[in-house]
């Protein structure tokens, strides 16, 4: 069994242009000065439109034209198998006519988007306005096959030449975390209900308006022991965008305080223990240092609850409590909006929806609203900083990220 964890995470902080110091905390950094996205769910438009949709909201709120754009990267897991698309950079400059940016497209399964992300908001040392959009058209196939596309972000000989679909891995994880710690079934569906309650706030949630209950949730259908429907999270289709700029450009913007990457091994046989994510780890103390802040200094956490098992390790490797305790922070309403830790308050992976290659900037999507004040129902409180949490595979890929006011 192999323990290295392997880690990539250029400091933005530490480059010149954005350091912030007393001269230009208010002018350069990196700013989220645009988002937009479309409805996550089963939905009738395919790849071009979905990204069209996304980005242009994106590009609105901005208030820029395509024509101001440096630069461009575009998330996407699987259209070969979902689609037969492949090629994203070029298929998004052919929904910006006449411009010849450079675009590269970014693949590291469910993080893709948030690598992207990350990978942006290094490419501002040399741009200064970069478009990042993810995009992923998931249904449409049967189930059979769309279980196969998934699988591809797992090691295909060592879990899916052996049957090992991602339910089947989280369920692996779910299992461990119970028996060395206690969590039970009761509080992975806790997980669900919350999530489900907050996606019934968020009209452009997968699951927006599905009513359950939480002995609905304990009796739906056993995916793979122990996790049921409800501790899945969707095949859903969905595009996220965001613009980045170098620069404040208004008092809209939100300032990303520290932007991590962090890999680790691919597959569960690999990981010498079932219970933690050690890429989430690495990548969250290197935030965390990155904007000299702590876990108690965070006012929202959209995590990568792709599995309900998966929100509280997340939680217990964020440092939000110790390994173990997770489930005490569900049990006490901690995680619910109006908790002290509010997670996953769009509905999460589990219910806002996960069509992969969106998913990360979905996250962000969704602090920018709250930090903004503009996240309707579903708006906190007084929330100065927040911390999106993305991952790809069982935690091959995390891209950790930390927002605040701009
Ligand atoms: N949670 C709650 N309800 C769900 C659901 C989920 N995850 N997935 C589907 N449903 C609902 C559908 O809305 C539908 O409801 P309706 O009858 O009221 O319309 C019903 O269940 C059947 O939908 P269907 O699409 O036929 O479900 P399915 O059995 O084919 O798929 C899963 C269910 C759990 C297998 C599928 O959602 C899945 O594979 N999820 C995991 C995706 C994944 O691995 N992502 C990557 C993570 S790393």
């Amino acid at each position: 069994m192999g323990s290295a964890v392997g880690s990539h995470t250029p400091s933005i902080a530490a480059h010149p242009r954005l350091r912030v110091d007393d001269e230009c905390a208010q002018e350069s950094g990196v700013y989220v000065t645009g988002i937009g996205r479309t409805k996550f769910g089963v939905l009738p438009q395919g790849v071009p439109e979905l990204l069209y949709e996304a980005v242009s909201n994106a590009l609105e709120d901005a208030g820029i034209d395509y024509t101001e754009l440096d630069a461009a990267y575009v998330a996407n897991f699987c259209g070969g198998p979902f689609v037969g698309q492949l090629h994203l950079n070029s298929l998004l400059c052919s929904l910006l006519p006449g411009v010849h940016i450079p675009i590269v497209r970014i693949e590291t399964a469910c993080a893709s988007s948030g690598a992207a992300f990350f990978q942006a908001g290094i490419a501002l040392s040399r741009y200064r306005t970069i478009l990042v959009a993810g995009v992923e058209k998931m249904t449409g196939l049967d189930g059979l096959a769309t279980s196969y596309n998934i699988a591809m972000a797992g090691d295909a000989v060592l879990e899916g030449g052996q049957g090992l679909i991602f339910p089947a891995t989280y369920a692996l994880m779910a299992l461990a975390h119970m028996e060395r710690y206690g969590t039970t079934l009761d509080d992975l569906a806790l997980v669900s209900l919350k999530n489900h309650e907050n996606a019934n706030r968020n009209p452009l949630a997968h699951f927006y308006h599905k009513r359950v209950t939480l002995d609905e949730i304990k009796s739906s259908a056993v995916v793979c022991t122990p996790l049921r429907l409800f501790d899945c999270s969707p095949v859903g289709d969905g595009a996220a965008a965001v613009v980045l700029s170098a620069e404040r450009r208004s008092d809209r913007d939100v300032k990303v305080l520290a932007s991590t990457l962090a890999t680790d091994t691919i597959a569960i046989p690999e990981r010498e223990d079932l219970t933690t994510v050690p890429a989430t780890r690495v990548a969250a103390s290197q935030a965390y240092q990155q904007a000299g802040l702590r876990p108690s200094d965070i006012g929202v956490v959209q995590v990568h609850d792709c599995f309900t098992i998966a929100e509280l390790v997340a939680l217990e490797d964020l440092g939000f409590c110790r390994a173990g305790q997770a489930k005490d922070l569900v049990r006490e309403g901690r995680t619910s909006l109006s908790g002290d830790i509010p997670t996953n308050v769009d509905g999460g992976l589990k219910a806002d929806g996960h069509p992969i290659g969106a998913s990360g900037l979905g996250q962000i999507y969704e602090v920018v609203l709250q930090l903004r004040g503009d996240a309707g129902e579903r708006q906190l409180e007084n929330v100065e900083v927040a911390l999106t949490h993305n991952i790809g595979g069982v935690g091959g890929t995390c891209a950790v990220h930390i927002l605040s006011r701009g």
